[in-house]
Order: structure tokens, then C-alpha cells, then sequence
């Protein structure tokens, strides 16, 4: 498998470079969005929020909201309808006097204008027992417990080898605690819904990355047969997972349809979303590395600390990355969290291997310190050809080559190890490099093409194009896989009447629904050739394929995409200011099947990365649980002028142990890493070892 290797078949799409199919639609605004699509009659909700952390409703007075000109109706727990235990506890929403976080939603508002809907909002009074909040994350808390399981199905702990004699022997070793700050998604549309019943039906236009999901957990919340519900969602202004499963957006616009017998908008003002949808959890973590005195990892240990809510448990698996990073005989893992009278932490742009990198990678380099060894040599002289813990091979694992061409671009050759010496004028220079790895995954799916006489193909697959390409790079696949030009395939996402398919989630949408896509228009094809003679007859012929046998035999492989992270930072020596000067990124992740959507997604996970390495924290206020950064203006992203030179680069990889396309996901890979890559990079500028993220000027003073 060499570096410049290149992929099986680069005709008819697959590898092309190609604009997003939806890009006119969407710079001219024509590409309709969860409330943009035109009902007739539709009315606003306004969601009320409680401003307490903890304690009970024990009564609302809705009769002032119901003064205000057009409202319609108030609901809240003692007057809304029941719902049925579906998918996230959190959807249960307006049902009980309960309240477990800070911003919780109380009542909602339905009126004939959103103004009116917002005026009455205020305009509720809600009265409560509020009691004393638990909402500080620390080491020492005592709720604190080993989950069995943590996000993705992974084991909460893990141990191989004799951990602590293998470290109590190093010579050379590492114990360092690391602290990363929760964070909010902000996608750049919030959370939106628009939402309608239709003799028995539920229709809904709902801002999500996966159709799928919204529509079972709506079915089992409103007690409805699956078939009954359609959640459409074509367009998608982002979501880096708070849009992964149904939101309570959903489910009151549902609820307060059901109620007013009008169609419902309901769009989350920004400042709703740090509070109702997700974030990422803050981690403390520590990590124990153990070397020998030639550079080779003999124990790694990972222990990661994280919050959770009374509401709905969830445990970010910030460890598993050193699961499978790099070699070492004796390894241990683990995960503890505690239930706070917090918001539920959920996904965020990689969860788990986020925060976990910045913890191992800036340890490796510290370690790399401690030893005297350069940093990319140390990496690359503890690889490893097989999983770690589970004695596994990768499918294919490149890191090596990542690291060894990364350095050659950047110009690592030659680097003065020594820290805080380089210096031009005012600014202290340094560089810093990091690993980075996320898991190469498949679910099952489903997709439909119909071919008609003219030679032209519908394809259907019900994946969620939320502004990463997705609708292009299936077309490419389609046409490839018939073996047609792209003028001929038409591609429909975005509907969950077009069949099951997984969450544009986990950098997984790719891989299933292509994997869909590709066994659809081979079977179309093989009909036509066989039962047709080639010629589409004038009826057409139809085809769905379904991909649960294949995905589900596939062999035994630890599949992972891999990427190594290279940063320039200068850090003015009399304010502190850190500016990022360069980054990057040169990744294996497979056959690349649209250079141009998946060089922006890169890209914009590399972005991310530094924004959490430099800007992006939610600071609460204690005593009320209340994520006061509420805001663009006081949650800082990174925004242009904080973005450097990035280069983004891959190696080909030549994998046949994927799917058809020989594709790993790339939506998340991208930020794993970077945010060590910037702290070891401020580290050599400077001298000083930050363990927290973001770096900011008073930890430089
Ligand atoms: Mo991504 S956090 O898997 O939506």
C-alpha cells in the first residue's frame, strides 16, 4: 500500500471533485429549511424556560399569556398531551413538575404571530419550589460511579497487562491531569420544526440529522404506528450532533399541533440551544505514560472524569482513543461520571476522541520532553500494526505515513527541540504536532432507484445532507455504480418515507448510505441487463436494497482513519496573545470520493479544533446551572480572521475491507487532535504547559 496508490475505478464520479449539487439553491435561497417551507395556516410556539436548576412547577398562570392578542393556547405538564417513554428520556417534555436542569422547558406558547407567541411567553408566570443545585464537576464528587458502558457501546473500562508495574518500572514517565471546558454546538441554523397532523398523519419539517430517528421517537411519544409519521428534513444548516436524535423542538411542535388542530412552527432562538439541545460535556482527565529509555511506550493509562444529568445518562468515552492509538504491553482505561442537575451532555463533533486527544496527545509530547525524544519520532516508533487492547489488525492504519508526509510539508526536518528560543520581534515561535484517529463506521441502510426508459435514474436514500456535501458525493457513487454520467442520476435525501437509514452521525453517513446507494443501482442494473436486455423498458423498472446482510457479515477488522496534525503558533511575549500562524492536517481515511466536500470537511473539523483550542468554552454559573455564554458574542468561535494558513492533504488508502467505495468517514477526524497539535505548539513557543483548554492570555502570563 504505497502513499501515492490510487483507488481501483476513478471514472464517472467516484474521486472527482464536484460543487454541492444544492450549493445555487442554498446562496439564493431557495433551498427551504425546517421552517421555511410555506404551510398554510401554520401557527408559532414560544417555548418558557425555567431559571432554576433544580426543584418543581407548582403551578403556571397562563392566564396573562392568554390576554396577549392571538395567542391560542398555553401548555404546560398539568393541560399537555401525554406522551409515551420513547428514545431520549429528555423528550418527555411538559410532563411532570420536575425540574432537573436550568433552562428546562416549563410551558409552551402557541399563537397566531411569532410575536404574539414571544409576548406571551414573557408574559407566563411560573411558580416553583426551587432547592439547592448540584451542578460543579469535580474529582472528589461522590456521586461519582464507573458506567458499564459509555457512549457508543463501548466498555467503560479496559485493562491489559499489569498497568501500574509497568509504569512503577519506566524510567522515563508521564502523570499529568488534563481539563477541557464544556462547549456548545451552534450550528448555524438553530433547531427548528415545523410540524402538522393530517387526517392521522404527522408531518414534519424538522432540522435534524436523521429522519429515521425523529420519526420512531415520535411515533413511540405520540403512540402512532411508524408508517403514520413522515419527518422530512432536506436541507440542514449544520448540527455536529445536537442534531443526532429528536429534540424537544419536535416534540412540542408536534404536541402543540396536535392541540391548536394547526400546523406549528417552532424555531429555538440561539440562545435556547445552550441550554435544550446538548453539548459536550467538561472532561478531567489524567493520563500516566511509562517509556523505556529508547522511546517505546511500556504503559499508558487513561482516566477520564465527566458530567452527565439527572435527565438522561450519557458518558462521553474520552479514553477510548488511547484504546487504540499506539502500542504498549500494560494499559488500562477508564470512565467515571456523575449525575449533576445539569443539561444532558450529548454528542459534539467527535465525542470521545475531542477532548480524548487533547489529554493523550499533548502527553505524548510532554512525555516526548521528559525523554529527549522529537515528537513525530516517538509517535511513529510506538505504531502499531494491530489493536492494542483487542490483538486485532487494522484494516489499514497509515498513521506512520501521515506523520512521516505531514512533516515533510510543514517542515518538521530540522526543529530546535529546545522551547521559548525562537523569536521574531515580539513574537515567540513554536511548533507542535499531534495524532489523530477516528473509527471508520458502517450501519445498515436502506435506498430505492428507479430507472425510466430515457435512461435516467431516481435514487433515494433517506441520508441527511446537514451542509457537508453528503447529496453530492451519493450522487457521485450512484452514477459510478451504474456506470452512467452524473447528468443522469437524480438524488433525493431527506425523508423518512424513502426508508430506514442511519444519522448523518459518527462519520458514518457516507459508508451507509453509499454502501445502500451502490447495492441499489448494481441490482437496478443487473435487472435491466438481465430481464431487459439492457434497455429499460418503458414501465421502468424499480429496485430497494437493503444493506443488514452485508454490513453485518463483514469480517473482523479494527477500522479506523488516521491523520497527523502539524501547528505554527506565535505568542506575543508582553500580552500573551496567541495567534495560530499555520496548521496541517494530512489524513488517511480511505478512497476520498469528492476531493473538494471532503478537503471542507477537513477543513472545517481543523477549524473547530482550534477554535476549542484557542476560543470555545460555556461557562455556567453555579449557583443556578445556567450556561450564561449564551451567545455568539460571549461563546467565542473561531471566526476568519483567527484562522491561519490550513492545509489539508491524504494519502490514498487503498482499503478492501470497508464498503464498496473503500471510503472512511471525514466529518469528525478533523478535529481530533488539533487542539493538542496548538497546545504543543504553545508549549515550544513558550515554555509553558497548558492542561486546560481553551489557552487563553492568563494562562501565558
Ligand atoms: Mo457527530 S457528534 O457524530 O453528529
Amino acid at each position: 500500500m504505497s502513499v501515492a496508490q490510487v483507488g481501483p475505478v476513478r471514472t464517472r464520479g467516484i474521486g472527482e471533485p464536484m460543487p454541492r449539487v444544492e450549493a445555487r439553491d442554498k446562496v439564493t435561497g431557495h433551498a427551504p429549511y425546517a421552517v421555511d417551507h410555506p404551510v398554510p395556516g401554520a401557527v408559532y410556539a414560544w417555548p418558557v424556560q425555567a431559571a432554576f436548576a433544580k426543584g418543581r412547577v407548582t403551578s403556571v398562570d397562563t392566564s396573562p399569556a392568554l390576554a396577549v392578542d392571538g395567542v391560542l393556547t398555553v401548555l404546560w405538564h398539568a393541560n399537555a398531551p401525554r406522551l409515551q417513554p420513547a428514545g431520549d428520556p429528555g423528550m418527555l417534555v411538559l410532563q411532570g413538575p420536575e425540574i432537573r436542569f436550568h433552562g428546562q422547558i416549563v410551558a409552551l406558547v402557541v399563537a397566531t404571530s411569532l410575536e404574539s407567541a414571544r409576548e406571551g411567553a414573557d408574559a407566563v408566570v411560573v411558580h416553583a419550589r426551587i432547592e439547592p443545585a448540584d451542578t460543579v464537576l469535580r474529582t472528589d464528587h461522590p456521586g461519582l460511579y464507573h458506567p458499564e458502558v459509555v457512549n457508543a457501546g463501548y466498555v467503560g473500562s479496559t485493562a491489559v497487562g499489569d498497568f501500574d508495574a509497568g509504569f512503577e518500572d519506566a524510567p522515563v514517565r508521564v502523570d499529568a491531569t488534563y481539563r477541557t471546558p464544556a462547549e456548545h454546538h451552534n450550528p448555524m441554523e438553530p433547531h427548528a420544526t415545523t410540524a402538522f397532523w393530517e387526517r392521522g398523519h404527522l408531518v414534519v419539517f424538522d432540522s435534524s440529522q436523521s429522519s429515521s430517528t425523529v420519526k420512531d421517537t415520535l411515533a413511540g411519544l405520540f403512540e402512532l404506528p411508524p408508517q403514520l409519521v413522515r419527518v422530512v428534513n432536506e436541507h440542514v444548516g449544520g448540527g455536529f450532533g445536537s442534531k443526532g436524535t429528536a429534540r424537544v423542538n419536535a416534540v412540542l411542535a408536534a404536541m402543540a399541533s396536535r392541540q391548536v388542530g394547526r400546523p406549528v412552527k417552532l424555531a429555538m432562538t440561539r440562545k435556547m440551544l445552550f441550554s435544550t439541545v446538548g453539548y459536550r460535556t467538561p472532561t478531567i482527565q489524567r493520563i500516566r505514560l511509562g517509556a523505556d529509555l529508547d522511546g517505546r511506550l511500556v504503559a499508558i493509562a487513561h482516566d477520564a472524569v465527566s458530567q452527565t444529568s439527572k435527565i438522561a445518562e450519557f458518558v462521553e468515552q474520552s479514553a477510548v482513543i488511547s484504546r487504540i492509538m499506539y502500542a504498549a504491553p500494560n494499559r488500562a482505561t477508564s470512565h467515571r461520571v456523575v449525575a449533576l442537575d445539569v443539561p444532558p451532555p450529548i454528542w459534539m463533533r467527535a465525542p470521545g476522541e475531542s477532548p480524548g486527544s487533547f489529554a493523550l496527545e499533548s502527553a505524548i509530547d510532554e512525555l516526548a520532553v521528559a525523554g529527549g525524544w522529537d515528537p513525530v519520532r516517538l509517535r511513529i516508533d510506538n505504531d502499531t500494526r494491530t489493536d492494542p487492547e483487542e490483538g486485532m489488525p487494522f484494516s489499514s492504519r497509515h498513521l506512520v505515513e501521515c506523520l512521516r508526509e505531514g512533516a515533510e510539508r510543514f517542515g518538521w526536518e530540522g526543529r530546535d527541540p529546545r522551547p521559548a528560543i525562537r523569536r521574531e520581534g515580539q513574537w515567540l515561535i513554536g511548533t507542535g504536532v499531534a495524532a489523530s484517529t477516528f473509527p471508520a463506521i458502517t450501519w445498515p441502510s436502506t435506498a430505492t432507484v428507479r430507472a425510466t426508459a430515457d435512461d435516467h435514474f431516481d435514487v433515494e436514500v433517506n441520508g441527511a445532507d446537514i451542509g457537508t456535501g453528503a447529496r453530492t458525493v451519493l450522487r457521485q457513487i450512484a452514477a459510478d455504480a451504474l456506470g452512467v454520467a452524473l447528468p443522469c442520476v437524480e438524488i433525493t435525501v431527506g425523508d423518512s418515507d424513502i426508508g430506514p437509514a442511519p444519522v448523518a452521525g459518527g462519520s458514518m453517513g457516507t459508508s451507509s448510505w453509499g454502501w445502500a446507494v451502490t447495492k441499489a443501482c448494481r441490482l437496478v442494473r443487473e435487472r435491466i441487463d438481465r430481464d431487459f436486455h439492457g434497455r429499460v423498458p418503458s414501465e421502468g423498472v424499480a429496485v430497494r436494497a437493503d444493506t443488514t446482510p452485508e454490513v453485518s457479515s463483514r469480517e473482523p477488522y479494527a477500522r479506523h482513519a488516521f491523520g497527523a496534525q502539524f501547528c505554527e503558533v506565535r505568542v506575543d511575549a508582553y500580552t500573551g496573545e496567541i495567534r495560530v500562524g499555520r496548521l496541517l492536517g494530512m489524513f488517511a481515511a480511505g478512497r476520498i470520493v469528492n476531493p473538494t466536500t471532503a478537503r471542507s470537511q477537513l477543513l472545517g473539523g481543523m477549524t473547530m479544533g482550534l477554535s476549542m483550542a484557542l476560543l470555545e468554552q460555556s461557562i455556567m454559573d453555579s449557583r443556578t446551572g445556567d450556561y450564561v455564554t449564551d451567545d455568539l458574542a460571549s461563546y467565542h468561535v473561531a471566526v476568519n480572521a483567527d484562522v491561519p494558513r490550513i492545509e489539508v492533504g491524504w494519502l490514498d488508502e487503498d482499503d478492501p475491507h470497508l464498503n464498496p467505495m473503500g471510503s472512511k468517514g471525514i466529518g469528525e477526524l478533523g478535529i481530533v487532535g488539533t487542539a493538542a497539535a496548538v497546545a504543543n505548539a504553545v508549549y515550544h513557543a513558550t515554555g509553558i504547559r497548558v492542561r486546560k483548554l481553551p489557552i487563553t492570555i492568563a494562562d501565558l502570563l
